[in-house]
């Protein structure tokens, strides 16, 4: 057993329910005219950064639903239980997730998302933006792997953006060989797998969301990719599989996993299914096996010192926001039987946090 971690912050003011800014917030946004109103200036905010910065919003949308919307019937899984939250009114969405303008809009609101982590270069390319975010997750998650990655999976993969990424930065891991390394802390224990140069071909990287819509707007983006089928470094691309399901409960084998990403899902999501999924995770993944959970920074100064109006922007449009930042993650990884849980903070807003099954 791992001592605890130190606990984070405390949820900044504005999330806080019972501290005054963030109580007047609350108010604010049970007026339904005025959540309306800043609904729509929170989507307003995030198109026009993308749009500022080349990203063509609407044609993508448009290109993106027609090309999607004939993937639906075979994505979509019909025993699949909606669970009640997630019905919630998510990002400037009514109908939340479930919905093609989400689904549609995904990859450029992803593209704006990783540009608001670096407000001050205004000359970054939202690829550059978005490689950069990645790449700082996965460096962080890399000194608690003590092997070979062969089986990944990517709960609550939306659009697919992190999925690539996660997908090739594997695959340059064991292109390189998997530099097999056990840093100090986290000595390789029994059931971690020998050291081996995997072949490319042995990677399989999984994903897995609640929305069929963002499952085959994925589809179209892999088959988008599939015309030069190569990741950025050279490498051939390992197609991935795509699941129709709740990361609480994803009927996937048990013990089959070597790594488990959830990439800004947590805020999402109410206390008791953050809990739920971590015990899936637990579930799906081998002794040894790493779970890693990225989201924003309870201690990060960006977001404890938001500027009111962008927190009531923000919090308008993310109803479990107060739920994330009251929980202790660490703690509820611990109890999920998570041991070695590292915490890391990987740009300005977000933090990581891995642990090892
Ligand atoms: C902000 S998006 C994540 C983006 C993506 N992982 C990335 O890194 O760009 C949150 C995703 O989690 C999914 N999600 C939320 N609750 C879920 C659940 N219980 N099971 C599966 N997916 C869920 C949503 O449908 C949405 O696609």
């Amino acid at each position: 057993m791992t001592p605890a971690l130190p606990a984070s912050s405390p949820p900044p003011n504005w999330v806080e329910s019972n501290h005054p800014l963030g109580w007047l917030i609350d108010r604010l946004l049970a007026v339904e005219p005025l959540r309306w109103l800043l609904f729509w200036q929170a989507r307003r905010l995030i198109i026009r950064t993308a749009e500022g910065r080349g990203i063509a919003w609407r044609q993508r949308r448009e290109l993106l639903q027609r090309a999607a919307e004939p993937l639906l019937v075979s994505t979509t899984n019909p025993a699949v239980a909606v669970p009640p939250y997630y019905r919630a009114r998510f990002h400037a969405y009514d109908a939340g997730n479930l919905c093609w303008a989400a689904a549609c809009e995904a990859e450029q609101a992803t593209a704006s998302m990783a540009l608001r982590v670096w407000p001050n270069e205004p000359e970054l390319a939202p690829e550059l933006a978005q490689s950069r975010l990645r790449h700082a997750i996965f460096s962080a998650i890399e000194p608690s792997l003590t092997g070979p990655v062969r089986r990944a999976l990517d709960l609550g993969c939306s659009v697919g953006v992190g999925t690539f990424a996660l997908r090739d930065w594997l695959l340059e891991r064991q292109a390189a060989g998997e530099a097999f390394q056990s840093p100090e802390g986290f000595p390789a224990v029994a059931g971690d797998a020998e050291p081996s140069a995997a072949t490319p071909s042995s990677l399989q990287v999984e994903g897995l969301d609640l929305s069929a819509e963002m499952l085959a707007v994925a589809r179209v983006r892999e088959a988008e990719q599939q015309i030069s089928p190569v990741s950025s470094s050279g490498l051939a691309l390992a197609p991935i599989s795509w699941h129709h399901g709740a990361a609480e409960a994803t009927g996937l084998p048990a013990a089959a996993y070597d790594l488990i990403t959830l990439q800004f899902v947590c805020h999402e999501l109410p206390q008791s299914a953050t809990r739920a999924v971590v015990a899936e995770a637990a579930r799906l993944l081998r002794p040894g096996g790493v779970i890693a959970l990225v989201d924003q920074d309870p201690d990060s100064e960006v977001i404890r010192r938001l500027p009111a109006p962008i927190a009531t922007l923000l919090k308008s449009t993310e109803p479990y926001l107060e739920d994330y930042f009251r929980l202790d993650l660490a703690a509820a990884l611990q109890a999920a039987g998570f041991r070695d849980v590292r915490r890391a903070a990987v740009d300005p807003r977000h933090r990581l946090l891995v642990a090892r099954r």
